[in-house]
């Protein structure tokens, strides 16, 4: 829309005395009113008039100004109607030129912003939690890459903690597996149930695993950190396979233990502060002069270990002084609010004035139909086995509808994890999510393989014109009114993107594209494409174009293919 909103304020500028930035345009309730409009609640202070008869002024005033452009007054709104023409023309023009980088712009200017994303814990399956970090932080990550900042997704793994001295010490004790390498992380949690069993029953286990830790943390580079890096790698491996399925990949792979030796100089930064006291034998950082009942940081346990969170310090402190970010956001569930809480109000007491570049971008749980069962020991949900139920449920729904598709299994991948990751991004990240299989996978409603078999099928049309050699005259733009809402919607993209990396809310991007689906649907059930009149079909060719255009582009943000068939 910019191509039209910024004439309008440049025209409201010079007949208010409002500067050009300072004019906001919305979208009018009631599309009949028209495309965009400007409340003149603001002005009437100033003006010293009622907002309806500043709003009648403006409208005279502006109107004759703006080409193509009609200005009228509706109460204390001026609203404004772009010519149906000059509109189709115009985002057609810009779409077909952008093409698949279609809203990209130099907002961010190469500014930093950082993303810690996905960071699951070694050795155990990666957790639902997990999932939906990863596919909102990839998310929010091209949202930011399309708004022209240099982002870096950074996976803090969580590969530290006394529990790597038990499942070191169970390698030792029972041996390496078969299973260790095929199936490394079932193997692994088998290991670390089996060692918490035995462990209640022959406290030298407890006494054993201790003594691994305490070795690891000591930075010697013997057998138990070759095995703890046996297992890092492993793990890694497993997960990399998630990530490739859901076309993840990150800038860093810096987990907890990279951090290491740098917590005595975090700790005694913090101390230096003049911040930290000693309470039963603990360093910590009082925080209730930031907030009322926030309990304490805890750097320092009294034995001496540090925490989390002291890594986490350690990790924020690395992060500003090497990329002196713009943002930091942490892509974490809801869970950990008080953590990233209380890691924000140390660097407030540090007087650090950057601290509100650090942001905890949270998110819901979402509660999967097999979850339900998985509280016991060892019972846990394998989000492989997700995908890959999604997956063959796709390929049944695909091979039903069209049973000669080529590249039938292919597809069925794109579209079953799509629907997986679809799914996790179409609610207000903050939302729980109930997961049910039927309406994740259904090629109806708020779903990815709605929006994909849109787009596939308007590449029908684009194929089966092209096999009948329609769409080369020259399209008559003005017979494109009928699908001012459509035209409407693909010109609001990039308006849609700077909200959404501003709010690092992926979901605006799935709400967008959904309302567009609708609209393209809604016209196409009105409109014959193919064998009207040379210049209707090529100006409905043109809208069918860009609409594909417009819905791979908004896929592919989120992170899903735009298959071409289904
Ligand atoms: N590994 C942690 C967990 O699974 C998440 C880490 C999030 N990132 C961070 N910098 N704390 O709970």
């Amino acid at each position: 829309m910019e191509q039209f909103e910024n004439p309008i304020r440049r025209s409201l500028a010079a007949h208010t005395s409002l500067p050009e930035e300072q004019i906001r345009l919305e979208v009018p309730r009631d599309a009949a009113l028209g495309d965009l409009a400007f409340p003149c609640f603001t002005l009437a202070k100033t003006l010293r008039k009622a907002p309806p008869v500043i709003a009648a002024e403006l409208a005279e005033a502006v109107g004759g100004e703006l080409e193509g452009i009609a200005a009228a007054a509706t109460g204390p709104y001026v609203n404004f109607t772009v010519e149906r023409g000059l509109l189709a023309r115009s985002v057609i023009a810009k779409v077909t030129a952008e093409g698949e980088r279609y809203g990209h712009c130099e907002l961010g200017g190469g500014e930093t912003i950082v993303i810690d994303l996905s960071s699951p814990n070694i050795a155990k399956p990666m957790s639902v939690g997990h999932l939906r970090s990863t596919v909102i932080g990839a998310a929010v990550q091209r949202i930011l890459d399309a708004l022209g900042y240099r982002t870096l997704a950074i996976n803090h793994i969580g590969d530290w903690g006394s529990q790597f001295g038990k499942l070191v010490a169970a390698i030792d004790r029972w041996g390496d597996s078969v299973e260790m390498e095929t199936d490394p992380i079932r193997a692994l949690l088998a290991l670390y149930v089996r060692y918490h069993e035995e462990e209640a029953e022959d406290p030298s286990l407890a006494e054993e695993a201790r003594r691994c830790f305490q070795e690891l943390e000591s930075g010697i580079d013997g057998p138990v950190r070759a095995r703890w890096k046996r297992i890092t790698a492993l793990s890694l491996g497993e997960f990399d396979k998630i990530y490739a399925r859901l076309g993840v990949s990150f800038q860093l792979v810096r987990g907890e233990a990279y951090f290491e030796p740098m917590l005595d100089e975090t700790v005694e930064r913090i101390e230096a502060a003049g911040i930290t006291e000693v309470s039963e034998g603990a360093l910590i950082v009082d925080l209730s002069e930031i907030a009322e009942g926030i309990p304490p940081c805890l750097l320092r346990k009294s034995d001496g270990t540090t925490l989390y969170a002291t890594r986490d310090m350690a990790a924020l402190f690395h992060r500003w002084e090497e990329y002196t970010f713009q943002r930091c956001l942490y892509v974490v569930g809801a869970d950990q609010k008080l953590h990233f809480r209380q890691l924000k109000a140390v660097l407030e007491r540090m007087g650090l004035d950057w601290e509100p570049r650090v942001e905890h971008v949270w998110f819901g749980m979402l509660r999967l139909p097999e979850g339900k069962m998985s509280t016991r020991k060892g019972r846990v949900v394998f989000l492989e086995e997700v995908l890959d139920r999604a997956r063959d449920e796709a390929l049944a729904i695909i091979e039903e509808k069209n049973p000669d598709l080529p590249g039938a299994a292919e597809i069925a991948e794109q579209v079953g994890v799509g629907a997986v990751v679809f799914n996790d991004l179409k609610r207000e990240r903050i939302k729980d999510i109930e997961f049910e299989w039927d309406e994740v996978l259904s090629f109806e409603g708020e779903t990815g393989p709605y929006v994909q078999y849109t787009h596939a099928r308007l590449a029908s049309i684009l194929r089966r014109a092209e096999a009948a050699d329609e769409g080369g005259a020259n399209p008559d733009f003005s017979a494109l009114a009928d699908a001012a809402g459509v035209l409407l919607r693909i010109a609001r993209f990039p308006a849609v993107l700077r909200s959404a990396g501003a709010h690092a809310e992926p979901s605006e991007v799935t709400t967008w594209v959904l309302g567009l689906c609708r609209e393209v649907n809604g016209w196409y059930t009105q409109h014959r494409v193919l064998g009207q009149e040379p210049a209707l079909t090529a100006a409905r060719l043109a809208l069918v174009g860009v609409a594909a255009t417009a819905i791979a582009r908004g896929l592919a943000i989120l992170g899903l293919a735009a298959p071409r068939e289904m």
